[in-house]
């Protein structure tokens, strides 16, 4: 890839911070977003802008086959169908949708209306996580079991960030509902392996949800080969804009699950009494969507598509690779690493006796752009037994001297450090 050529795309890698060129290395919480991005949203408003899929004019027809031009995009990005991409708010919701859709399943069931017995969770019933997900595939299920009364269990994670996936026999059993697990972790940037997961549920009957918010923007995901039920993942995080995120689920728990939000365009027939619904994508879509940016989001996919995913995945884990090499060189700092896999697109460390939000400082002092923190993935980071870390994560348009330069400023924070607490000595 032409990474010069890449940059010259995204016109906030123009930007300086504190009068320093910008060195955007938080990829991982947001990506950057490139001027067809941009200015996708820009024309939509411009010259198409109606509410799609209701309407008989020429705006309302060009919103729609814009929106729906853009779900065909979006389906093919990920080697689906595009009946099968349900549009959200955010990853976050995706995953509250299906939380909710067992929890009014499971109401459903005790007024005795019929329901699919996959999506109804009694006392006794169990979801299966990993102790290394982010706080978005961890909080809606604690939420679903207190409402359901339901149990739930997760693989725990060893000291090394493996996942002591050898208990995953015996924490899915007949009882077992849903199992639910990260495909690329965001604080250690290690690919899971999704089989050992899909087995254990397949041989249950459990349904599987797979959150690919770090996975789909890096590598290339034919979801229907996974094996899952449901995957979800964000627009923001693969160069798209914000306020959109996507459901993937096959037709046949998509048709088996229940509405979740209701409103307009999503109903066949509606009397005072009562309403049913169309099938999905729109039964799960009430309201005028994001138009604006579900085009837009479809001009990234056509984007990162365009550069060719095994490309895009090459260049990130080499980013990776030769940031864990050069910071894990450097006396004091440790590097945060799983011996499940190497990092796809980000990496985690530590400097000795320096708190990640100090370095964090220091970093951006330098126009150095990084999260600090727990990652919203608490349980992790006490599993790791580390306080925080800072993380540095890639995308498209990471260059390898901004590494460098990484590598420089957390050197010239560490001899910062330890001169102010020589002089404190003193
Ligand atoms: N989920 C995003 C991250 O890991 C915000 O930073």
């Amino acid at each position: 890839m032409d990474i010069e050529a890449i940059r010259a795309d995204f016109p906030i890698l123009k930007r300086r911070v504190h009068d320093l060129p910008l060195v955007y290395l938080d990829s991982a919480a947001t990506s950057q977003k490139p001027q067809c991005v941009i200015q996708a949203e820009v024309d939509f408003y411009s010259h198409h802008n109606a509410a799609a899929n209701r309407g008989a004019h020429v705006l309302a027809e060009e919103a729609t086959e814009a929106h729906e031009g853009a779900r065909a995009i979006l389906a093919d990005f990920v080697g689906a169908k595009p009946d099968e991409i349900i549009f959200t708010r955010s990853a976050t919701d995706s995953i509250n949708m299906v939380a909710t859709a067992f929890a009014n399943a499971t109401m459903y069931a005790q007024q005795g209306l019929p329901v699919d017995a996959r999506f109804v969770l009694n006392p006794g019933d169990s979801i299966v996580v990993t102790e290394l997900e982010h706080h978005a595939n961890l909080v809606p299920w604690q939420e679903l079991c207190k409402k359901t009364g339901a149990q739930l269990r997760w693989v725990t994670v060893s000291r090394d960030g493996s996942l002591q996936i050898e208990t995953l026999e015996s924490l899915v059993d007949s009882r077992t509902k849903l199992v639910a697990w990260t495909h690329v972790s965001n604080l250690l940037g290690h690919q899971i392996d999704h089989r050992p997961f899909v087995a254990a549920a397949q041989r249950v009957g459990a349904l599987t949800l797979l959150d690919a918010c770090q996975s789909v923007p890096h590598m290339s995901v034919a979801v229907p080969e996974l094996g899952v039920d449901f995957m979800v993942w964000s627009a923001h995080k693969m160069l798209g804009p914000t306020g959109l995120g996507f459901l993937w689920g096959t037709r046949q728990a998509l048709a088996a699950m229940p509405v979740v939000e209701t409103g307009g365009s999503m109903i066949a027939q509606v009397t005072m009494e009562s309403s049913t619904y169309l099938e999905a994508p729109a039964k799960f879509e009430p309201g005028v969507p994001a138009m604006a940016q579900t085009v837009a989001a479809g001009v990234a996919a056509r984007y990162l598509m365009t550069l060719g995913m095994a490309h895009v995945e090459s260049h990130v884990r080499q980013l990776s690779a030769y940031a864990a090499a050069r910071l894990g060189s450097i006396p004091g700092v440790t590097v945060l690493t799983s011996a499940d896999g190497d990092p796809v697109s980000a990496v985690s460390f530590m400097v000795d006796g320096i708190h990640p939000h100090d370095v964090g400082q220091l970093l951006d002092s330098r126009g150095i752009a990084v999260r600090v923190g727990h990652h919203c993935a608490w349980p992790l980071i006490k599993a790791l037994g580390v306080p925080a870390t800072v993380r540095a994560s890639f995308s498209v348009y990471s260059t390898h001297d901004e590494i460098d330069q990484l590598v420089d400023a957390v050197i010239a924070c560490q001899s910062f450090f330890s001169r102010a607490l020589s002089h404190r000595g003193a």
